[in-house]
């Protein structure tokens, strides 16, 4: 049953939240967070093209016991939603992933960690406690050895999952990013990366050899010298070694697999058509997740409320059932009620996290998980719902560019 919680006076929504942290943040994290690629107009879509839809309430249904919760990784989520990876979370709040993981553990949400996290990989998974489901962001790096070896550290530290993020062949053009020069202040690092390793690391020469190579080097993106491609070297950060164009459904995800099964499911983030939601099919992925990368890739890319319908109808026409995810835009609980009336089976955050983190550390990641969760269970009970699968199109209407609104 839903408890009553005092609010939060200053911040009442998402929207709020957003204005509250943007006092909160230095300019470069401001800019970093916020910003989509190129003129952003992926970024503002995600959001807006939610106003498409309008609900269809259905009255007269006893809700006076409303259940948000739904499984996930075998875990009892508390809402359909989960907190999407999102690298450098110190940037925010000197907790920085802990308050995350603090947060989520508290109110019962599962928590995706990026790859570039300012915080280590093990310590997370600490603050999550055993229990407490996590997933782990992938950038699949050229460098097979550093993958497998982030592979290996989160199946012992009992991740239930990994995401591998698709849509990052290359990195979006983020002008702010450019103009700013950004770069992590020298107190914080990827704590995942560039470590002094474990004791048994140590031991392991070639290991440490490698690693002090790349720390003394200066970070080289990969590139194409004329004749042929370079892979990235030295010093790993995410501008150098996170995009990787030389990925392939062929080779790579079958290599993927076998790293993570079983111990670990193999999801997909950043799928953004019918035809690659099929492919994921046909290679045996464990679930994927709709995503434009926040609008921060592919500027003039569809919304991804827009392209859930066609990831969703090419899913649903295969044999193997293999849930679908979706995040992009998502600020209030209504707009997670559109998302699973379109067919999605949960959805991720992202920025509103960064924007908790930046108000108000670990109570912040709170505050904003009880905003959605209320906005959630609210919307359910005004629309005549009770449980997360009973929401379905029948509860949504279009509104078309005339400006008639048309059934689905
Ligand atoms: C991201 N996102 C992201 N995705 C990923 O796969 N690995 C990463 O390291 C990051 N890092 C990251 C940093 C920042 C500052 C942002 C805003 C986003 C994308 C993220 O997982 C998610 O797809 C979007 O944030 C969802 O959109 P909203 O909720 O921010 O609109
Ligand atoms: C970003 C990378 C880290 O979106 O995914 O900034």
């Amino acid at each position: 049953m839903s408890k009553v919680q005092p609010h939060d006076l200053q911040c009442l929504t998402i929207d709020q939240l957003e204005k509250l942290a943007a006092e909160r943040m230095d300019k470069q994290t401001r800019d970093y967070y916020n910003e989509g690629a190129d003129s952003g107009t992926t970024l503002a879509e995600n959001k807006s093209a939610y106003q498409k839809y309008r609900i269809r309430p259905r009255v007269l249904r006893d809700v006076s016991f409303i259940d948000t919760s739904v499984e996930i990784f075998g875990f009892k989520n508390s809402i359909p939603l989960g907190v999407a990876p999102t690298a450098m979370q110190r940037l925010a709040h000197q907790d920085g992933e802990l308050a995350t993981a603090r947060a989520c553990k508290k109110e019962g949400v599962v928590m995706g960690l990026s790859s570039f996290s300012t915080t280590s990989l093990e310590d997370v998974k600490g603050a999550l406690g055993e229990e407490h489901p996590g997933l782990l962001q992938l950038y699949l790096f050229e460098d097979r050895e550093e993958s497998k070896d982030l592979i290996a550290r989160a199946k012992k530290a009992g991740y239930k999952a990994v995401a591998l993020t698709v849509d990052t062949p290359m990195l979006g053009r983020r002008n702010l990013e450019i103009k700013n020069q950004f770069s992590l202040p020298r107190h914080l690092k990827s704590a995942n990366f560039n470590r002094e390793g474990t004791e048994s690391e140590k031991e392991a020469k070639a290991n440490i050899a490698r690693k002090r190579k790349q720390e003394q080097e200066a970070s080289q993106a990969g590139h194409h010298d004329g004749s042929q491609w370079v892979s990235p070297t030295g010093r790993i950060t995410f501008h150098s070694h996170a995009p990787n164009p030389t990925l392939d459904w062929e080779r790579d995800i079958d290599w993927l697999k076998q790293q993570c099964h079983p111990e670990m499911e193999v999801w997909v983030k950043g799928i953004a058509t019918g035809e690659d939601a099929i492919l994921a099919c046909h290679h045996g992925v464990d679930g994927i997740i709709v995503s434009n990368h926040g609008g921060r890739q592919l500027n003039g890319a569809l919304a991804t409320i827009d392209m859930l319908p066609e990831v969703v109808e090419a899913v649903r026409s295969m044999d193997r059932k293999m849930p679908v995810h979706v995040d992009g835009g998502i600020r209030h609980g209504t707009d997670v009620f559109k998302a699973l009336a379109l067919g999605a089976d949960f959805v991720w955050i992202g920025r509103p996290v960064l924007w908790g983190l930046a108000y108000n550390g670990q109570e912040g990641v709170e505050l904003c998980l009880k905003l959605i969760n209320d906005e959630i269970r609210l919307c359910m009970g005004l629309a005549g719902v009770t449980k997360v699968d009973e929401i379905g199109k029948e509860y949504l209407a279009k509104i078309n560019r005339d400006g008639f609104m048309s059934r689905l």
